[in-house]
């Protein structure tokens, strides 16, 4: 009986494996633009780094998460989301005493959440994230949400929304969530029993449900921004304002809340209106965490940050009818024929890998027509057939499998014109 893989999961095979790079690569110098630096954290934690963190009347603590006990009897989780990990690491090696602030970080890896799989929505996933710690300026909150519209600038998409809304500050939180039980309490008999028990313990839950989503008292729920005392209402103009200044388009929703404890102030997500990208249409998420770092034992250091969903910036470029190019095809393929010229073959190749060439060769003694179908299906840039009359003269013909065109050349040339040659074919495709 064979073993599939488990559900909500997926191999990542070779021949797609040139988009992912592409996408990291495109990550990476964007970070390195805006000067947020890498930080790689373990991929399981202490249980109670998310339930703390996360939230524990959240879906992903209360449903979702991979939980277990290791030999030594404690409770790790596999991380479920990257801001809880981040922030731990910002605090336990006191990134906060570094001359240069605020902190500002990005991360690339796997997340895991026990969700139910559809198109979107994996039990693996990689998110792309960053947080910006040290800093209450709304300006950074413009940046923040700069970056993640430049990525997909960058990766060629269109047609995609930025979402926003104030959750305020706590004052502003506490006026609204009773407002929010108010609303409910005479009620609350026709919600789940999910809804029932968020309604003391953390009320604004309740518009996140996706299953009394379609009740009528959803719609008429008190609204945050009618809620916002004068700092938290002042923060939100600045924000707007800086995404303004940035030229960075938005939509102003009222009814935006985020499924996670910590977020205040500005909550933002990331849409995707391509047709046909299917249900789930939120390609990121993000938002400001003042007072995260206190709870998990650090100084006052307000943050900010968001994360998306790699495998769904994909899918919405295919919706686009969009791709990355694929820039990893092979520079030039050697075909032998005969003991001796395999002999060369195999130096040679190794010679010109010496030269920074991408280079492959024949390993199953195949006929030259075979090992030329070979170089064709890899797409090789060039391809050199080595037999007896080559090893006698010296010299091979080089030929260019794009333009058909060939060219006389000693081994000796090829090395020395390496450079040339790999340009040359990029002018000639141009
Ligand atoms: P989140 O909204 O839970 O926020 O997730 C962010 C993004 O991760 C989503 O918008 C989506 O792209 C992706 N995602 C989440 N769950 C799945 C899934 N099951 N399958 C595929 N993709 C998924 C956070 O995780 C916060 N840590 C973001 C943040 C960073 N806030 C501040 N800093």
């Amino acid at each position: 009986m064979s073993i599939n893989v488990p559900r909500g999961t997926k191999d990542i095979l070779p021949e797609e494996m040139f988009k992912w790079h592409a996408l990291e690569e495109l990550v990476r110098d964007t970070c390195r633009l805006y000067q947020y630096k890498e930080i790689r954290t373990p991929i399981f934690e202490h249980t109670e780094l998310f339930t703390r963190g996360v939230g524990d009347t959240t879906d992903i603590v209360q449903k979702e998460m991979y939980t277990f006990t290791d030999r030594g009897d404690r409770s790790l989780t596999l991380r479920p989301e990257g801001t809880a990990s981040v922030v731990r690491s910002y605090v336990e090696n006191k990134l906060f005493g570094l001359p240069n602030q605020p902190i500002k970080l990005y991360y690339m890896g796997p997340m895991f959440r026990y969700e139910r799989q559809q198109a979107g929505r994996y039990r693996q996933f990689v998110q792309f994230g960053i947080e910006a710690i040290g800093s209450k300026d709304p300006a950074i909150d413009a940046e923040v949400m700069a970056l993640a519209m430049k990525v997909y600038e960058k990766a060629g998409l269109k047609k995609v929304k930025l979402v926003i809304n104030s959750l305020g500050d706590t004052e502003s939180r506490q006026a609204h969530r009773d407002a929010l039980i108010a609303h409910f309490e005479p009620h609350i008999q026709e919600f789940c029993s999910d809804c029932q028990n968020r309604l003391e313990k953390n009320p604004l839950r309740i518009l996140d449900c996706k299953r009394d989503r379609e009740n009528p008292l959803m719609n008429t729920a008190p609204k945050l921004p009618d809620y916002l005392n004068e700092e938290s209402a002042g923060y939100f103009e600045k924000v707007k304002h800086y995404l303004e200044v940035l030229k960075i388009g938005y939509e102003v929703d009222p009814n935006l809340v985020r499924g996670l404890d910590y977020y205040n102030h500005t909550a933002f997500e990331i849409m995707s209106e391509g047709e046909g990208f299917g249900a789930i249409t939120t390609l990121a998420g993000g938002g400001r965490y003042n007072g995260l770092v206190e709870d998990l034992g650090g100084p006052e250091a307000p943050g900010i940050g968001f994360a998306m969903s790699m495998e769904r910036l994909f899918l919405a470029l295919e919706a686009e009818g969009k791709s990355f190019d694929n820039q990893e095809s092979l520079d030039m393929y050697i075909v032998s024929m005969g003991d001796s010229a395999k002999d060369k073959a195999l130096s040679f190749v190794s010679e010109l890998r010496e030269h920074n060439m991408s280079v492959e060769m024949d390993f199953l003694d195949r006929k030259v027509k075979s090992q030329m179908k070979s170089a064709d299906r890899l797409q090789a840039k060039y391809v050199v057939v080595i037999g007896d009359t080559e090893l006698e003269t010296g010299k091979v013909a080089l030929k260019n499998l794009s333009t058909g065109a060939q060219k006389e050349m000693t081994f000796e040339e090829i090395v020395e014109n390496v450079e040339q040659l790999k340009l040359s074919w990029q002018e000639e495709l141009a």
